[in-house]
């Protein structure tokens, strides 16, 4: 079985060794999470970042790593086919990728999202390359609080936003390149990420910096909303795993089992860790059509390919993940800093 995380290597060489990889969105969270863990964890791969540095990249977030950064657009056909030619697989962050931003003007979640996803594919389509596509499991839908179902790889598409819609019209996209033009293509669906470098319009640093800022932590609504949290190394090393081992043309479902914690939980204990008391938040106003429930079986990518998380549920691991997380805010205020009243003001038109 491979050893994921451990020792920072997998345990079989990765397809990418000494490869060179094309990372679209790679100065934004997940991205550039992505960029530092496989330099880390597969010393050799050589990697370029194609990142237009919307409002959420941020070339620092590369800072000290040994990649190139290409300034542009994944929906500039030219300069993506020619980044393509060079590279031996393509994985695919970049997205608008903000519910709420979604609701205040969709037009840039369409042509990055559906647009910029169609370039790159057919980019890849003329050189055969391999390609990933990272996805979300919004794409799904809800489920009920009392619903017992996760989602799996089969379940039908449903998704709520202007987001996630665009999302699940790439992921169509990708299957129909798939099986129209036999791309040698694998997609991911994984569920809430946190870690360092996430962009403080989100839950979790949103409330880090509001609390070390200051300013009183909010909570959109009862706070009673689900969502299946997962440290962004754990979803990182099983995108490598699926690039590495992965069957072409298949889809894996990434969780790490956080589908019991609700937001008014999570708000409570980065409250607690932050030396709070743990009600020293306040509720705002809910987010419209805001989804209640997200749940993972990730059991096919476990049982095929053997990734396990590191940040489990079983060990606390969310505590020990949020407690990182929470120091990474602290010792990084310079990053943040310049970000806060800009995204304050802009919930607090929304009434958030
Ligand atoms: P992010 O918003 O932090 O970063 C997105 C990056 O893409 C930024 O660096 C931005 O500059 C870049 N970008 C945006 N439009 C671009 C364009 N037209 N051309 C080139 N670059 C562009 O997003 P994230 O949270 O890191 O998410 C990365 C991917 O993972 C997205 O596809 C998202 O749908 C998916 N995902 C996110 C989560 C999560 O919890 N954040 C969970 C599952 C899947
Ligand atoms: O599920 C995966 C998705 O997770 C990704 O596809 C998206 O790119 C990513 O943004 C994230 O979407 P969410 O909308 O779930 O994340 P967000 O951090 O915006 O909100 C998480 C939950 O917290 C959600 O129920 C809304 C709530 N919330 C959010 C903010 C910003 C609050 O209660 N207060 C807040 O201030």
């Amino acid at each position: 079985m491979c050893q994921v995380g451990q020792a920072g290597r997998f345990g079989l060489p990765l397809e990418s060794n000494g490869m060179e990889l094309l990372v679209t969105g790679g100065a934004g969270f997940i991205g550039a999470n992505y960029v530092r863990r496989t330099l880390e964890t597969q010393p050799g791969t050589e990697i370029m970042v194609l990142d237009k540095l919307t409002y959420a990249g941020n070339a620092t977030n590369l800072a000290g790593v040994d990649a190139e950064l290409v300034v542009g657009d994944i929906c500039d056909a030219g300069l993506v086919q020619g980044l393509v030619d060079k590279a031996d697989a393509v994985v695919h962050f970049a997205a608008e990728s903000h519910n709420d931003n979604s609701l205040d003007n969709p037009r840039p979640f369409v042509d990055t999202n559906v647009m910029g996803t169609f370039t790159l594919l057919e980019a890849v389509r003329r050189t055969g390359k391999r390609f990933h596509h990272v996805s979300t499991d919004e794409v799904f839908g809800d489920l009920a609080l009392d619903d017992p179902n996760r989602f799996t790889e089969t379940t039908p598409y449903n998704p709520s936003s202007p987001y996630s819609a665009t999302k699940a019209a790439s992921d169509h996209l990708v299957r129909a390149w798939v099986r129209s033009f036999g791309l040698r293509a694998t997609i991911s669906n994984c569920s809430n990420n946190y870690g360092p470098y996430q962009h403080i319009e989100k839950f979790i640093p949103r409330q880090i910096t509001n609390i070390l800022d200051g300013r009183t932590p909010k909570l959109y609504g009862t706070g009673l909303q689900v969502r299946d949290w997962i440290h962004v190394d754990d979803h990182n090393d099983a995108i490598n795993l699926i690039l590495e081992r992965g069957r072409l043309g298949e889809t894996y479902i990434i969780g790490a089992d956080n589908d019991h914690v609700n937001n008014l939980q999570v708000i409570r204990l980065i409250c607690t860790l932050m030396g709070l008391d743990e009600n020293a938040f306040e509720h705002v106003a809910d987010r419209p059509g805001h989804d209640m429930r997200y749940a993972m079986n990730s059991t096919k990518l476990r049982q095929e390919l053997g990734w396990e998380p590191r940040f489990t549920s079983a060990d606390d691991g969310m505590r020990r993940g949020l407690a990182e997380t929470i120091e990474w805010y602290r010792d990084n205020e310079a990053w943040w800093r310049p970000l806060k009243d800009a995204v304050e003001a802009k919930c607090a038109e929304r009434g958030q």
